[in-house]
């Protein structure tokens, strides 16, 4: 069996030093590396799981789910879906918000104005809000920015108007979107609710968080939000976008020597965009609160184009990957991970019902308990409260406040008690048994049954039965849904032909109960024999059945791109998902260079003067069926 090495994004690599427990210290490596036995006993526990019911107890008899022929792993530069259904190509980067708006420029020479009034850069997490009849307004983060591929002269010297450029290429993009009956395509529509958030528009702070609070004081009043990775949407028609590694766009030429709180958040005086050489706002060293305004979960109105987006504080201050958003028992429910290696997961509990505080003129949002998760080896697990004056979170121990024990969430978690996990990404509830679902995308490995494989180069989905399935339950039952990978090289792997994957990311029911599953394979592994990722092909979509847990491929993305973001239209009938980053730098394919944007990838427009972009893509099934049947 080929050794398979753990593959780490430089973000991504650890910088939690607590001595939370590593539960592989408990179990033998043996028993984690060889063992389907120890994924499969982790299915099955006993007690006191069986006390409240274990995951993955269908609420309805099982239908037959997946209904669709598989599509074939492939390092094609196309977007492949399965036979009788088709892919259309919707909102590249720098599509114009208006069609009297700039047009995109091929040469990648639009300015930071131009950038402005166009769609940001790679696309993730996004949501469509219903309109009337088949129209919806599609809210879609953008998460960064390529440098090489966002300028005309790519990383040549950083100038403010190439910061701006980036800036204006981050945040978030509201459009309408509407189906041409006619056609059967989706197209963008002129509307006033068209509009952008970038990581320079005007924002708010609400919940236990002030914007007067000393340590968000810094030049200028918060403005922005950035990397918006996934995002989630709340039962009252608002979006949430979601700030996760906000600390590689600040760096210094200063010295610097970052303190214990900097460094938890992962901020050096290398910055990877180098825009604090142009711009001071990113200086770490001489506007180091800056900092502290990101890490947050962001409210935006879409049905409100002059709202000022929020940032909902109770929910903490982490690299958050996603919100999603749940009810049980008229409260709201927030899940959201964190995504770093060795980090955990979180739960917002709203206090008292939702509805109330709305009529209240409050949030329910800046209302309610936030904790954190400890998965325990015998199956169960408990939620842990991230509240100030309980437990360790005390004046005694330097807690000045809940602001304090938000801001500094990381820490707050490390001081509890919570269970490390291979990079938490998406969460997905089954709306059917309420079941929650994890991506835990890979990593060095964390140990313990939670993390059950030494270094995890493929990740796994873990999932949980909240105590008698109600969502703000405090202790819950889990199991691992899947092992991801090719048993061609780990033995543990349960997965055919038409199944494999490997770091999955994105992930989401419809209300069928199929459960969509998107891969993220980072481009020093994709495509690789050397990493064990060479039969696994190109970044997928898979299609789960809970139940039975049967997977096939649905589709997969060009080269060098991941696949992120997961709509669906009111009827069920159109599938919107995100092609992100294409043609991005790979160890497989090459480096794109101004004079050869090209290099890895020319998707969607293969204009031969042309460099591949980020976009949405619509999937529709020809019979116009629902997707996935
Ligand atoms: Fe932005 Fe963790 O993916
Ligand atoms: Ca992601
Ligand atoms: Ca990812």
């Amino acid at each position: 069996m080929t050794r398979v090495t753990a593959d780490v994004d430089p973000d991504d690599v650890p910088s939690n030093p607590s001595d939370n427990r590593h539960i592989r210290d408990v179990l033998s490596r043996r028993a984690v590396i060889v063992g389907g036995t120890v994924v499969a006993a982790a299915g099955f526990m006993t007690t006191p799981a069986a006390a409240h019911g274990k995951p993955g107890k269908p609420t309805k008899p099982a239908k037959k789910l997946l209904g669709f022929k598989a599509v074939a792993a492939n390092t094609d530069d196309a977007v492949r879906v399965p036979e009788g259904y088709s892919a259309q190509v919707l909102i590249p980067w720098g599509t114009p918000l208006s069609s009297k708006g700039p047009k995109f420029k091929k040469d990648g020479s639009n300015t930071a104005a131009e950038q402005r009034q166009q769609i940001g850069a790679h696309h993730d997490g996004m949501h469509l809000f219903p309109l009337t009849g088949s129209s919806g307004l599609l809210a879609v983060n953008h998460e960064y920015i390529d440098t090489t591929l966002h300028y005309a002269d790519g990383s040549a010297t950083m100038t403010k108007e190439k910061v701006d450029k980036a800036v204006a290429g981050h945040g978030v993009s509201v459009v309408k979107v509407e189906r041409n009956k006619k056609t059967g395509k989706w197209e963008l529509k002129d509307s006033l609710f068209n509009r952008r958030v970038t990581a320079d528009t005007p924002v708010k702070f609400s919940g236990p968080v002030k914007e007067t609070h000393a340590l968000l004081k810094a030049t200028g009043s918060p403005k922005g939000t950035i990397n918006n990775c996934s995002s989630g949407y709340t039962p009252w028609g608002t979006y949430v976008t979601c700030e996760e590694n906000f600390n590689g766009y600040f760096g210094t030429d200063e010295s610097f020597t970052p303190d214990a709180e900097q460094k938890r958040y992962g901020i050096t005086a290398a910055s990877g965009y180098n825009w604090h050489k142009s711009d001071a706002r990113w200086d770490i060293a001489k506007n180091p609160n800056e900092a502290n305004r990101f890490g947050w979960v962001v409210e935006i109105d879409p049905f409100n184009p002059l709202s000022t987006p929020v940032k909902r504080t109770a929910l903490g201050r982490i690299k958050h990957e996603g919100a999603t958003v749940t009810e049980s028992k008229g409260r709201v429910v927030v899940y959201t991970g964190d995504d770093q290696d060795g980090e955990y997961v979180y739960k917002f509990v709203g206090d008292g019902a939702w509805r109330l505080r709305k009529l209240l003129g409050q949030s329910p949002l800046d209302h309610g308990t936030l904790y954190v998760a400890k998965f325990n080896d015998d199956g169960s697990g408990v939620w842990l409260p991230l509240e100030f004056g309980k437990g360790p979170l005390t004046k005694a121990n330097g807690w000045k406040d809940q602001a304090d024990v938000l801001i500094r969430t990381r820490t707050a978690a490390d001081a509890v008690g919570a269970t490390k996990l291979d990079r938490p990404e998406w969460v997905a509830v089954n709306p059917g048994n309420k079941d929650v679902y994890l991506t835990l995308t890979n990593g060095v490995g964390n140990g313990g049954k939670a993390n059950p494989r030494t270094p995890n180069p493929y990740g796994h989905i873990i999932r949980w039965r909240e105590k008698n399935g109600d969502n703000t339950a405090l202790s819950f039952t889990w199991d691992v849904f899947v092992l991801a990978g090719d048993p061609a090289y780990d033995s543990a792997v349960n997965l055919g032909p038409d199944a494999i994957f490997g770091s999955p990311d994105g992930i989401g029911f419809d209300t069928d109960g199929r459960l969509w599953i998107q891969t993220d394979i980072s481009n020093s592994s994709q495509t690789l024999p050397s990493r064990g990722y060479d039969n696994i092909g190109n970044c997928a979509m898979l299609a789960a059945d809970p139940t039975t847990k049967e997977i096939k491929r649905f589709l997969t993305v060009p080269r060098g791109a991941e696949v992120t973001g997961l709509t669906f239209s009111a009827d069920g009938r159109s599938l919107f998902v995100n092609v992100q980053h294409p043609g991005e730098a790979s160890t497989a394919w090459g480096t794109p260079t101004p004079a050869n944007p090209r290099a890895v990838s020319n998707w969607p427009d293969f204009d031969p003067a042309g460099r591949p972009r980020s976009a949405t893509v619509v999937i529709t099934k020809n019979d116009g069926g629902k997707i996935g049947t």
